[in-house]
Order: structure tokens, then sequence, then C-alpha cells
């Protein structure tokens, strides 16, 4: 199969995505599939991996011209059914979730409500939109995480101890998005599920993994990428608390609509379990929390790829 990676984006995750194309590329390639690349740049411009710029119309016949593309992309604009819409609309088939899911997931108000309506906790929370508040301010105490609602990677979040942090908080936090959620902070582990459709329509749902971090720290950007973080997969987990995260990722990645793999990441606290949120197209490199999930049950890189690509046509 003649497979096109889409990686960068115009958003905070241009980076990050840039990592999860190259390394998906390599991955295709190793399993034997003819790939070409695509980079959507920091401006919302198209590039070839020569680097020539492209308009939209050469873009999407760049597009068209593969049997399937694999958008390894991350953040607002792209992985929230952006790209996905735009390959529906040109009939091209692609790896991962389509609109729908895209778009419930990156709002991370949205999936909480779905998950507290699936009988999911989640934390104690606020969403401030402009002038309106949505939620009880009163059932959140401090300490809080101020994050952006839509956005990835931990950009613009931030946990806050003080009353008087919360206002420039939340400015940072509108930076990437003017949807800003506070919500209270979990005291917990932080625990990550995976969950995978295959061509076949079975299941897949991978060991869970720890990350490995002191229960008061907010798992942020510097955490996440600055060194490699401490991921433990398999988690020790008791089984009736690894079995009741596996069905509430589940049910969460059928109930906003996934395709693909999704991560599903949420706080346990002794046998409590709390969502946090769900990513569609969560980081894809070798080291990435999903690939290291996928590794435990023997499926290599190469062969997560290869069943995400074979996904796609189902
Ligand atoms: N948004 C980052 C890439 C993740 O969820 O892994
Ligand atoms: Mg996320």
């Amino acid at each position: 199969r003649h497979v096109l990676v889409i990686g960068g984006g115009a958003n905070s995750e241009h980076d990050v995505s840039l990592g999860s194309a190259a390394a998906v590329r390599d991955a295709l390639l190793a399993s034997g599939h003819l790939v070409t690349g695509l980079t959507i740049r920091r401006d919302g411009s198209w590039e070839t991996p020569s680097g020539a710029r492209l308009g939209v119309a050469a873009a999407i016949q760049r597009l068209r011209e593969s049997d399937v593309v694999f958008p390894a992309l991350h953040g607002e604009g792209t992985e929230d059914g952006t790209i996905a819409g735009l390959l529906e609309t040109i009939g091209v088939p692609y790896v991962g979730s389509g609109v729908r899911a895209g778009a419930l997931a990156m709002d991370k108000w949205a999936a909480k409500l779905i998950a507290e309506k699936l009988g999911v906790a989640t934390a104690a929370g606020v969403l401030i939109d402009g002038a309106s508040e949505h939620g009880d301010p009163a059932a959140v105490r401090l300490p809080v995480v101020v994050k952006p609602v839509a956005s990835g990677s931990s950009y613009g979040a931030a946990r806050v101890e003080r009353a008087e942090d919360l206002r420039s908080a939340i400015a940072a936090a509108q930076a990437y998005d003017p949807r800003v959620l506070i919500e209270e902070f979990v005291t917990a582990r932080e625990i990550d599920v995976a969950v995978m459709r295959l061509a076949s329509g079975e299941i897949h749902v991978a060991p869970a993994l720890e990350i490995g971090k002191d229960a008061q720290q907010l798992f942020d950007t510097a955490l996440k990428y600055d060194q490699a973080p401490d991921f433990r997969v398999p988690a020790e987990l008791p089984p009736a608390v690894a079995e009741s995260l596996g069905r509430a990722a589940r049910v969460i990645y059928d109930a906003v609509g996934c395709a693909g793999v999704a991560r599903v990441d949420f706080f346990v606290r002794g046998e409590e379990i709390i969502f946090n949120e769900i990513n569609t197209m969560p980081g894809m490199t070798e080291h990435s929390q999903v690939p290291r999930m996928f590794a435990v049950d023997g499926v290599t890189f190469a062969e997560l790829t290869a069943r995400l690509v074979e996904a796609a046509f189902a």
C-alpha cells in the first residue's frame, strides 16, 4: 500500500507531531509499505519532504494519489476532526478517528460530560467561556489545574495552588484556547489505557501504563518531553482495577465514536478511577505511551502502524 504520512500542523504541538510522523514513517517502511509524506507548516501551508511549498489544490492532489493517509497530527486544527473532514470530503481512506470523535475528544469539556454521563467519574471542574461560567465553581477547591479546553501535550496547562495565581493561569491558558477548564487537582496515580479497533472489528485493549511521577506533580510539557518520562508498563494494578479501567476506556472510546487507536488517560486513587481525557491521535514515537503498551502484548511498533493502516479500510 502507498501510505501518505502527514506531520506538523499549525498549532503548539507542531514539533511533537513531526516526531510522531517521522517515527510512523520509519515503522511503516519497516513493515514493507510504500511511504510518502507531507508536512503542514506552522503557518498552515503544506510542504513536501524536499521542502517544496504546495498550494492547497496540489496538496489535495498528493493526498488523492495515495491509497491511505496516516495523519500523525496532534492538536487543534488537525486531530480535532479538521483533517478527517478534509479526507472524508475528498474520499481518501485514513487512519484513526473521524470528524465527530476528533472534535469531541479535542474538547476536554465535552469529553468530560460524556464520561460522566457514562458513569465514569471526572474531577470537579468549571468551564470558563468568555463571560460565562459552566459548572459549579463552589465544587472546585484548590489546588486546581487550569488548562485550555482544546490543546494537547499540556501546552498552556498549569497547576495552581493559590487563588491569587488563578487569573494569570487563566490568561496563559487563553493564549491556546479562549475556552478554559479549571479542574480540581487529583492527587492520584496517573494511568493510561490504549484502545484499538482492528480491521476485523475486534477491540484490543493494551495493558495499562503508569506515569512514574510524584502524585502532586502535573504531568506537564516539560515532564513529557524534556527528558524521557518514566513509563511503567504494565502498570501494577489490582486485577479488578485494571479490568474496570479497560472497561471504562472501551466504553468512552465507543461513545466518542473513535476509530484506530485512542489513549484514554485516568487518575487512579485506590480502587477509584477518574477519567482525565481521551486522545484520538496519541503520541506515536517508539517511546510514546501507546507503542510501549502494545509492545508488552507483543505488537511491535511496525506491526501497530501496519494494523492501523489495515483498520483504515474496514
Ligand atoms: N497530545 C499528545 C501527543 C498525546 O496525547 O500523546
Ligand atoms: Mg491530550
